[in-house]
Formats: C-alpha cells, sequence, structure tokens
C-alpha cells in the first residue's frame, strides 16, 4: 500500500476573526506513505533542512497518535513535498496533523469522526482556523467550548487571496505571547463588529464594506511589531486596489483580498520589504474547497 495524502494550505483570522475564520488555500503539501519497518520521514521543499526526520516529526507524531487511538501500530515512512512556507501563518503544521491523521486511517482502514479528527488534531495545534480548512476546505467558521460547532460558508469564486511571504520565520507560540491575556470591553465589541460585517459584506458581495470589516483589536495591534513596516505593507495593499489586508494567521504572512489588480497589489506589498532589505515573494492563490484528499 502507498498513498499521498495532499492537504492544503489555509489563511486564518482574517482580520477581526482571531482563532475563529480560516479560509483553504490551492497550495499543498503532500505525503507520500507507505507501510515500513521502522519510522522515518524525508522532505523535499520547505523546511528540508529544518524539520526532523525521525519520531519528532509532526506528521509521525500526528500518525501515531491515531493509530495509538484506533489501538492499531504500523510503522511507515513519508516522503514530504512541503510546498507551504513554515511559520508564516499559513497553516504548515495543521497540514502535517491532518495529514498524519488522515493516513493512520487509511492504514488502518477505519475512519474517524470530524470530532474524534479535531479532539487528536487539538493535542497538536489547540486552535480550530488551520486544522479545520486543512481537514474540510473552503471558508469555514469555527466556535470551539469543549466541543467544535463549525459551519462551511460560500467564498465568492472571484475573490482570490495574494500571500505576501516576508523572509521573517514566527512561530504561533511567539507571535501568541505578545497577546495580552485580557481585552477591554470596548476592543471585543470592536471585533464583534467587524466579524459580523465580514461575513455579511461576503454574502452580500459588498466588496467595499471589506476594509472597515478586517479591522481588529485583539491582535494585530500586538503582533505589528513582529513584523517591520507591517501597516506600511497594509497601506501598499489598498494603494494598489485590495479590498482587504490583514496578517495571516499568527504572521508573518500578509494577506490581501481582491478581484483584479492581483499582481499589481502582490508587487506593491513587497515593495516595502524590498525596501527594508527584507526578501520577500508574493502567491496569488484561490481557494480551495475540497480539502485533505487521498490520492491512491
Ligand atoms: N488563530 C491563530 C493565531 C492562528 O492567530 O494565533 C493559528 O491557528
Amino acid at each position: 500500500m502507498k498513498f499521498t495524502v495532499s492537504v492544503p494550505a489555509s489563511t486564518s483570522n482574517l482580520g477581526a476573526g482571531f482563532d475563529a475564520l480560516g479560509l483553504a488555500l490551492k497550495l499543498y503539501n503532500d505525503f507520500i506513505v507507505e507501510p515500513a519497518d521502522f519510522y522515518s520521514a524525508e522532505i523535499k521543499g520547505e523546511g528540508e533542512e529544518e524539520l526532523p526526520t525521525d519520531e519528532k516529526n509532526l506528521f509521525i507524531r500526528a500518525y501515531r497518535s491515531t493509530m495509538e487511538y484506533l489501538g492499531k501500530n504500523q510503522p511507515i515512512k513519508v516522503k514530504q513535498i512541503n510546498r507551504i512556507p513554515l511559520g508564516r501563518g499559513l497553516g504548515s503544521s495543521a497540514t502535517a496533523i491532518v495529514g498524519g491523521i488522515l493516513a493512520a486511517q487509511k492504514i488502518s482502514g477505519k475512519e474517524l469522526s470530524l470530532p474524534e479528527v479535531i479532539d487528536i488534531a487539538f493535542k497538536f495545534e489547540p486552535h480550530p482556523d488551520n486544522v479545520l480548512p486543512a481537514y474540510t476546505g473552503g471558508f469555514v467558521v469555527a466556535a470551539t467550548n469543549g466541543d467544535l460547532t463549525y459551519l462551511k460558508l460560500d467564498w465568492p469564486k472571484e475573490l482570490k487571496i495574494i500571500i505576501v511571504v516576508p523572509e521573517l520565520f514566527l512561530s504561533t507560540e511567539e507571535s501568541r505571547s505578545v497577546l495580552p491575556e485580557t481585552y477591554p470591553r470596548k476592543d471585543v465589541i470592536f471585533n464583534i463588529q467587524r466579524v459580523a460585517l465580514l461575513l455579511g459584506a461576503l454574502q452580500k458581495k459588498d466588496y467595499s464594506l471589506l476594509k472597515e470589516a478586517v479591522k481588529d483589536r485583539i491582535h494585530q495591534p500586538y503582533r505589528c511589531d513582529l513584523i517591520p513596516s507591517f501597516w506600511e505593507v497594509l497601506s501598499e495593499g489598498y494603494r494598489a486596489g485590495a479590498y482587504a489586508v490583514y496578517l495571516s494567521g499568527a504572521g508573518s504572512c500578509i494577506g490581501a483580498i481582491a478581484d483584479k489588480n492581483f499582481d499589481e497589489i502582490g508587487k506593491a506589498m513587497t515593495s516595502v520589504f524590498d525596501a527594508l532589505g527584507i526578501e520577500s515573494r508574493y502567491m496569488v492563490l484561490d481557494v480551495d474547497e475540497n480539502g485533505a484528499e487521498i490520492k491512491e
């Protein structure tokens, strides 16, 4: 048995929807898996120098944890073709977690329910906004309170995401450590209003509202210092015609939402990093609607 698990990148938060909104993107990590006598991983592409290839490998850890849950044991070797930059807020870790859980289901021949998948995934990453879209695809709202409640919403096909990728590694842990424990009521209200506005603007296709809708007081004002000229990159994105510009997940990537001028927007935003001597690139991505898939 040899198969490939293909798992999409995701961009989360989308401004005000901290830990609640996630969007799967057409950029994939592939995991080629086959049973073996012992555990090993080979990594090609993003992270090939840094990521562990032994039992500390995240895909292998998620796979083993799922097999343990299923009462099974079968070592594997995995070849990872990584296309998603690491430590940039694009859900690269989530692809390894979701991929490992799916591989265990395939090898054991047992299917897990979504709540079971999420329970296992949360042991490795306790926020749903990358894991869930990586698994289900699409534009997802997640609500957690012990259990997970979620809803997959329609994403307007004409809207693409321009992802600007600076050469700045930022772990989610580091990027969460700068956030306060509590927030003033006015800031919480500010974000609630804008998440509601964002979902409404997308439903009504009134994209002129998106700029206001992605404003946020929960995470971006605290994380902006981790990314040089963050606000200037946002301004350049808007100047070049983006409807919305926001920090992707925990960063350091910055996402822009647009239905035209994709390259102009990408170039305008990367030019800010160029001026600072920080290497960067951009990708123009459509939304993935299928989520993680197993290919024989
Ligand atoms: N919502 C998370 C954060 C991203 O912003 O820290 C990863 O789940």
